[in-house]
C-alpha cells in the first residue's frame, strides 16, 4: 500500500467575499448574516425559496443597495457601488432599451465607460453577438426579438465589458422550458471557452445543479446559510440521471423538509463541518471533492465523517493509493 502526501499552498484568495451580509428595507430583514466566497471560474449559485433574499444579495453584490451588516468585497476591495467589473443580467426582457439595436445595446456600456472608441466599440459587439449566436441580428430592436434572443443580448453586453464577474439573476426563468434549456446549455458552453467567474439566481433546484459548479442554500424569509454545496459533477448532459435525482431530492429536503437524505446516503458520510471547502481549494490541493455538501448550518447536520479534507486555509491530507 503507498501513501502519497498532498499538501497544497494556501488557497487563493477568493474574487467576490460576501462576509455576514445582513441586507434590511426598512423594517423588513431580507438576509441575516449571510457570508461565502465565490473564487475566479466558479459558478456560484445562490439557490432559495422565493423571498429568501437572492435578488437582494445579486443587488448588493453589484452595489445596487447597501448592507446594512456586513460587507460585501471585490477582490479585497468593498463594494460601495456598482462599477463595470460587476455586470448584471436580469430576469426581465426590458432591460434592452427598445430604442436601441442589438448592436447599440451591446456598445451602450463600452461607449458609456469610455472603455472603447466608437469603432473599437462596433467591433467588440460584433465580435460577441456572434458569440451568443445572434451574427445577422446586429440592426435588430429588441420588440423584434424572442425573449430567448433579448437574452442573448443581455448577456453579450454584459460580457463584451469582460468584467472581473458576471451576476444573473433568474435570467431564464421567463422563457418556455425547451428555450431555457438551450440557454443553460450555451451558457455552459461560453462558460467552458471563456472560463469567467458566474454568480447565478435562481428558485430552480434543477437549474442551480446543471448552472452551478457550487451552490448555496438559503433558507427562507429572512435568508440564512443553510448550506453549501459541490455540484460540479452535474450538468444538463446528467439531469435525469440518478444521481441528479437523488441530489434534487436531498437538496429540496434541506431546503423545505428538514435535514431527511432522500438519497438514502448516510449523513455522516457527506456532512462537513467545515467552513467552507470549495472545489478551487480543494482543486488546488489536488483532492476531488466526493461529498456534495461542503457546509452546513444546521446542528443537526454538525456530525463530522472525519475522513473529507479540510479548508482550514492550509489544506494537507495524506491520499491513500490503493
Ligand atoms: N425594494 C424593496 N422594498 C421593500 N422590500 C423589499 C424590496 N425588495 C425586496 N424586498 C423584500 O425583501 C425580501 C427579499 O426579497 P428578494 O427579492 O431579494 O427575494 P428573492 O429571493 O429574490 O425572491 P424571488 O425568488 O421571489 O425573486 C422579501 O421579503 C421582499 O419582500
Ligand atoms: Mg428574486
Amino acid at each position: 500500500m503507498a501513501f502519497q502526501i498532498v499538501r497544497a499552498a494556501p488557497p487563493p484568495a477568493p474574487l467576490l467575499r460576501a462576509e455576514n451580509v445582513s441586507l434590511e428595507y426598512g423594517a423588513v430583514c431580507a438576509t441575516h448574516e449571510v457570508s461565502f466566497d465565490v473564487y475566479r471560474g466558479d459558478r456560484f449559485v445562490l439557490l432559495g425559496p422565493s423571498g429568501c433574499g437572492k435578488s437582494s444579495l445579486l443587488k448588493a453584490a453589484a452595489g445596487f443597495i447597501k448592507p446594512a451588516g456586513g460587507a460585501i468585497s471585490i477582490d479585497g476591495r468593498e463594494v460601495t457601488g456598482p462599477g463595470p467589473d460587476r455586470m448584471v443580467v436580469f430576469q426581465e426582457f426590458d432591460q434592452l432599451p427598445p430604442w436601441k439595436t442589438v448592436r447599440e445595446n451591446v456598445m451602450f456600456p463600452l461607449l458609456m465607460t469610455k472603455r472603447l472608441n466608437r469603432h473599437q466599440a462596433e467591433e467588440r459587439a460584433r465580435h460577441w453577438i456572434a458569440k451568443v449566436g445572434l451574427a445577422g441580428f446586429e440592426n435588430a430592436h429588441p420588440h423584434t426579438l424572442s425573449g430567448g434572443m433579448k437574452q442573448r443580448v443581455a448577456i453579450a453586453r454584459a460580457l463584451a465589458m469582460q468584467p472581473d464577474i458576471l451576476l444573473m439573476d433568474e435570467p431564464f426563468a421567463a422563457l418556455d422550458a425547451l428555450t431555457r434549456r438551450n440557454m443553460q446549455e450555451e451558457l455552459g458552453r461560453l462558460w467552458e471557452e471563456l472560463r469567467f467567474t458566474l454568480l447565478f439566481v435562481t428558485h430552480s433546484i434543477e437549474e442551480a445543479l446543471v448552472v452551478g459548479n457550487r451552490i448555496l442554500l438559503l433558507s427562507p424569509h429572512p435568508g440564512q446559510v443553510r448550506a453549501e454545496l459541490n455540484s460540479h459533477q452535474f450538468g444538463l448532459a446528467s439531469a435525469g440521471s440518478v444521481e441528479f435525482q437523488a441530489a434534487t431530492q436531498r437538496i429540496h429536503g434541506l431546503l423545505f423538509g428538514g435535514v431527511e437524505d432522500a438519497s438514502g446516503a448516510p449523513e455522516a458520510a457527506t456532512i462537513n463541518t467545515s467552513p467552507v471547502i470549495s472545489n478551487v481549494i480543494l482543486a488546488h490541493a489536488g483532492i476531488h471533492a466526493e461529498y456534495p455538501i461542503t457546509r452546513s448550518m444546521d446542528p443537526r447536520l454538525r456530525e463530522d465523517d472525519g475522513a473529507g479534507a479540510r479548508a482550514d486555509g492550509n489544506v494537507s491530507r495524506i491520499a491513500e493509493k490503493a
